[in-house]
């Protein structure tokens, strides 16, 4: 079934309210002419970011995230993912502690429910790809763990080793998805909800362990988890609002039939990864990638051949989806 019509593309692929706020206020006083030309120019004092793509994702520069940082860079980062959606670091290096203490100040660390299989850092993910791998963890467009009832509001995956090739990760903005959607789509979807759950991706039925080298749950005492979510949510802090459907979790729109459903949360998840909402990220040992996961979706591209990809996650608890 095709909804090609309801869709119009907005002018302004990433307007950037924190930072446009910011570059109507008067320019602090004590900054030479350089200082100000950047803080004109992207509203930070202490990072720098520089987009990747038209849609969302930036690359910042000036900074070691495996020191304690000033509140003020901080929230300065914190700024930057809410502008961006999801912030790149290169070159950098971190250990479990530090790994961890960065995420901290970003909010409490989520203790996923499926990766914590018992042993190693329940705090950390390790999602290692080796050669031979049939599948890998990701390789569906999602946003992370939404059949929770709160699903973490981040996530922060660090590069320890990575094929020389291949291996990259695509990320959607799902305000764009949202925005770009006709007036009618939009009245539809409004009050309209959808059952998340993680009977894809986790426990026997899933039987994903014996294919790939990071292991989920599948003991016979796995139960599914499942929340209901709305199919638009309003980002908490931005407030605005974004899609919220995805291929790993979303099963079902709520009072609907499967037939009406179906098709139009085929179109809804479809419709949320178009090229023009995408950024792509090649990464390098040392790279640390941080999304927003209340407002973008993304993908491991599973293309690393006979090559080793081995990287660890942090999540950061998130709030309920309204
Ligand atoms: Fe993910």
């Amino acid at each position: 079934m095709h909804f090609g019509h309801t869709i119009s593309m907005v002018s302004n692929p990433r307007p950037s309210p924190a930072s446009a706020a910011l570059k109507l206020l008067p320019l602090p006083c004590g900054f030479d002419g350089k200082a100000c030309i950047i803080v004109a120019m992207n509203g930070y004092r202490h990072i720098t970011a520089s987009p990747i793509a038209g849609a969302l994702g930036a690359e910042i520069s000036g900074v070691d995230v495996s020191v304690r940082l000033d509140d003020d860079v901080v929230d300065e980062i914190r700024r930057a993912l809410l502008d961006h959606l999801v912030i790149f670091f290169r070159g950098q290096t971190l250990t479990d502690a530090s790994h961890k203490a960065f995420t901290r100040r970003f909010g409490k660390i989520f203790i996923h429910p499926n990766f914590n299989t018992g042993g190693g850092d329940p705090e950390i993910v390790r999602v290692v790809r080796a050669p031979g791998d049939e599948r890998i963890v990701g390789e569906e467009w999602h946003s992370d763990t939404t059949m929770m009832p709160e699903p973490p509001m981040g996530a922060i995956l660090y590069a320890l080793e990575v094929p020389p090739y291949g291996g990259d990760t695509l990320f959607a903005n799902q305000y764009l998805a949202y925005e770009s959607l006709s007036d009618g789509m939009k009245a539809m979807l409004e009050g309209l909800r959808v059952v998340h759950s993680d009977i894809r991706v986790a426990g026997p039925a899933a039987g994903l362990n014996a294919r790939r080298s990071i292991k989920v749950r599948e003991d016979s005492n796995w139960r599914p988890t499942e929340s209901l979510h709305p199919v638009v949510r309003t980002h908490p802090e931005t407030c605005r609002k974004c899609l919220f459907v995805n291929h790993s979790y979303s099963c079902r729109c709520a009072n609907m039939t499967e037939r009406a459903g179906k098709p139009l949360l085929a179109f809804l998840m479809d419709h949320g990864h178009r090229p023009e909402f995408t950024c792509r990220f090649r990464w390098e040992p040392g790279s640390i990638a941080f999304w927003d996961n209340r407002c973008t979706k993304h993908l491991a591209i599973h293309d690393a051949g006979p090559f080793h990809r081995r990287m660890q996650r942090t999540q950061i608890a998130g709030d309920a989806v309204v």
